[in-house]
């Protein structure tokens, strides 16, 4: 992990609210892992978090990394107006990251993002292809005016949708399109990001799977495992007090390691 001012290379709007952003800068030289995280200070001096946003794509040659953020309060709200030349004080890469050694080449994994879950999705599938896996995903959106990176999943392999209102592929969530998938096969792995919801529903819907990885979302403060501000319950804990650190024990979990 590092910290390093970073330069906007580029930022553009790809649907009401959700920005993609790329940053150029030596901390990608660390960045390894899909599922990881930067934290990054709001260029305000009134916010002192800094926002935890997952690492949507990584290239080292070029030296950059994208994310892709949705505007929720003010800290993002400042992202979406920087432009191409401002900086970001950047630190990262943090967490654990998906496992991809688990699968060999040949073997077929799920990959599942609701909403502003998919931008880890992307570069998590990018390096399962690249080990040979055959991946199918699954995305979930809120409806066709709000989805955004359709036609880089497609590239990468089979791409299903769900959108709410039905404006875009299956109409309801990706359960719907999940229910369906596994009365035909069973996936090697599974990784999902997305809404607490959906993650249980996958926990449940794939039980009997051991290879189920779980991106989960916890408010954060230090993002290294100092404040215990992230802390996610664990199973059979009956006297409560046991707990891991979503910033640097996950945020990627075993569904069998946590209580969602
Ligand atoms: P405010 O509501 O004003 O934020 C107030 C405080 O609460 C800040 O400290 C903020 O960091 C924290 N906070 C608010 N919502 C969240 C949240 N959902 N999760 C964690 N902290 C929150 N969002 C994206 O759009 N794209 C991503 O790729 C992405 N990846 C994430 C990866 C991880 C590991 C985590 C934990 C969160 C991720 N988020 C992502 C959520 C993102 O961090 C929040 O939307 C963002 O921090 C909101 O900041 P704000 O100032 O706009 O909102
Ligand atoms: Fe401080 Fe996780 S955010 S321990």
């Amino acid at each position: 992990m590092k910290q390093e001012i970073m330069t906007i290379i580029s930022q553009q709007q790809l649907a009401p609210r959700i920005f993609q952003m790329t940053l150029t800068g030596d901390l990608v030289n660390e960045m390894e892992k899909p599922g990881q995280f930067i934290h990054i200070k709001v260029p305000r001096v009134d916010m002192l978090l800094r926002r935890p946003i997952s690492i949507n794509q990584i290239d080292k040659e070029a030296k950059t990394c994208t994310i892709i953020y949705r505007t929720e309060g003010d800290g993002t709200k400042v992202f979406a107006e920087l432009t191409t030349g401002d900086t970001l004080d950047v630190m990262g890469p943090l967490g654990n990251g998906f496992d991809v050694e688990c699968l060999t080449a040949g073997q077929k994994a799920y990959v599942i993002g609701g909403g502003i879950g998919i931008p880890p999705m992307y570069e998590l599938s990018k390096q399962l292809k690249q080990r040979g896996i055959e991946v199918v995903h699954f995305l979930g959106y809120a409806s066709k005016e709000v989805a955004y990176f359709q036609d880089e999943f497609i590239a990468l392999g089979d791409t299903r949708f769900a959108t709410d209102d039905g404006s875009f592929g299956v109409e309801g969530n990706v359960g719907n399109l999940l229910l369906d998938a596994v009365q035909k096969e069973q996936p090697d792995a599974v990784y999902a990001c997305g809404a607490n919801g959906m993650l249980k529903m996958i926990a449940q819907v794939f039980s009997d799977n051991p290879n189920v990885f779980l991106s989960l979302e916890q408010r954060m403060a230090c993002g290294m495992g100092a404040c215990y501000a992230c802390v996610c319950h664990v199973p059979d804990d009956e006297t409560g007090t046991k707990s891991v650190k979503v910033c640097d024990e996950g945020p990627i979990f075993r569904a069998s390691e946590v209580v969602l």
